[in-house]
């Protein structure tokens, strides 16, 4: 049967033009396994509802088997002439087993097909993300571990701040990736629910056991609305979300990595492996992998905004604007993955110069911070302490010098509040030492929390 499942009430042949415009085959042939364990799970359900007899059954089946193979090992013609994934597959079944294929879509739709098998890849999709994230997780946390001692500025509009542990500016990217985590097994939670049983839109007059589906196919629910079931594509948004959440947390991390291997920065170091050269410079090495990454980022945010602007308008129920769904879908998880992968390989190659990192915290007044709490210690408010503190800071900067190397008489024109210990306090490398506070960045605080990530990737 070459003509169009469709064909019946036509008089005339489809214009070439349409035939390639509509078609979706060119990119949906990779939801091929999940349309396949679709249609048996179906086939099986047809079979248990009386619908099919046992014999005809067993042989949709062993077609359909056959089938995945053959599109596994690239056996088949996939061309234009089949419109999309599904009209594939049954074209196929029909040429293998003859009349009998065309029973298997009884009761079923492609508005709801292509809805399951979607869900379907949107699962999978979740499953290698969530094991890229734990792999760019078991990175930070071997970095943060190796590093724990090294000292860094902290930064606040590129400023520097306060001392901070390196390790514990790690972690901070462990912890958006743990909330991405999060955010990815939501969409899986509201992903996994069976749509089959919708068809066109308004249910089916089979008798169909829809909870045998959904059970044969791992699904933790059945949707409750065939209307919706076919018109929702919230779940492709829920996943194209995460990723731009998780991809800008990528961005922001590439960022610092960037910056940190500028001669300016000299912080760190990304390994040869991991950089590229230039054709004019010779010698250049660049962060050409971090680099894609942040522009990678707009192209994931760039499929979010295509599929939100495709469904704003949308009357229910499906509509063939719904097909664009899927490039974005492909290109997004493509990314996605990609990114997690190199990343997760390249941390393991970056070095960090901590003499380079620790002396930074000298100059910049990093401690002055402390400098006020010193002095709302021995009894200023708060308020007042960080105005003597300004002073002094500004005296220092006129006198070319750091808060240590003021006299005490120097520094006692400022507040009579100041006594010898003072030097502790405008030491900087002290200053994380104090912080010892849950969530701060003090030596004993990271270790803990380094120990927990690594009982939380054990899980
Ligand atoms: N290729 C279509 C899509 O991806 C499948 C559903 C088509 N349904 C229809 N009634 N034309 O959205």
């Amino acid at each position: 049967m070459s003509g169009k499942f469709w064909g019946g009430r036509f008089k005339e042949e489809t214009n070439t033009l349409v035939d390639q415009f509509n078609a979706s085959i060119g990119f949906d042939r990779r939801l091929y396994e999940q349309d396949i364990k679709g249609s048996m799970a179906h086939c099986k359900m047809l079979g248990e509802k009386g619908i099919l007899s046992e014999e005809e059954t067993s042989t949709i089946l062993e077609a359909l088997v056959e089938i995945k193979r053959e599109l596994d090992h690239n056996e088949l013609q996939v061309n234009e002439e089949y419109e999309d994934i599904h009209t594939l597959v049954e074209k196929t079944l029909i040429e293998k087993i003859g009349p009998l294929g065309e029973k298997l879509h009884t009761g079923r739709s492609r508005n709801d097909q292509v809805a399951l098998d979607v869900r379907m890849y949107v699962r999978d999709c979740i499953q290698s993300v969530l094991q890229g994230i734990r792999n760019m997780q078991k990175s930070l946390v071997s970095l943060a571990e190796q590093n724990q001692d090294v000292l860094m500025p902290g930064y606040t509009h590129m400023q520097r701040a306060q001392p901070v542990l390196l390790a514990h500016h790690l972690l901070a990217y462990f912890e958006m990736l743990r909330r991405d985590r999060t955010r990815f097994q939501d969409t899986l939670g509201r992903t996994n629910v069976m749509p089959l049983g919708a068809a066109a839109l308004s249910g089916s007059t089979f008798d169909l056991d829809r909870e045998m589906v959904a059970r044969e196919l791992s699904f933790d629910a059945i949707s409750r609305n065939s209307m919706d079931a076919v018109s929702d594509r919230d779940f492709v948004l829920d996943f194209l979300y995460s990723a731009s959440v998780l991809m800008m947390h990528l961005s922001r991390l590439s960022e610092e990595l960037i910056l940190w291997s500028t001669q300016e920065f000299g912080f760190a170091s990304i390994s040869d492996a991991f950089c590229t050269g230039s054709s004019i410079m010779p010698q250049k090495k660049n962060p050409d992998i971090p680099e894609l990454i942040r522009g990678k980022t707009g192209r994931v945010y760039g499929d979010l905004m295509a599929l939100f602007t495709t469904m704003k308008g949308l009357p229910l129920c499906y509509n063939k604007d719904m097909q664009e769904d899927k490039e974005v879908l492909f290109d997004a998880a493509d990314t996605v993955d990609a990114c997690l992968n190199i990343m997760a390989s390249l941390l393991k190659s970056v070095s960090f110069d901590r003499e380079r990192m620790s002396s930074a915290i000298q100059t910049g007044f990093l401690e002055a911070t402390d400098l006020a709490d010193y002095l709302v210690r021995k009894g200023l408010p708060f308020r007042q302490a960080h105005e003597v503190v300004g002073k002094m800071v500004l005296f220092a900067l006129q006198e070319k010098k750091e808060l240590r190397d003021l006299t005490l008489a120097q520094m006692k024109t400022f507040s009579r509040q100041i006594d010898q210990d003072v030097y502790e306090w405008v030491d900087p490398s002290l200053c994380v030492k104090r912080r010892e506070l849950p969530g701060g960045t003090g030596p004993g605080q990271v270790k803990e929390r380094i120990k927990e990530a690594r009982k939380e990737l054990e899980k």
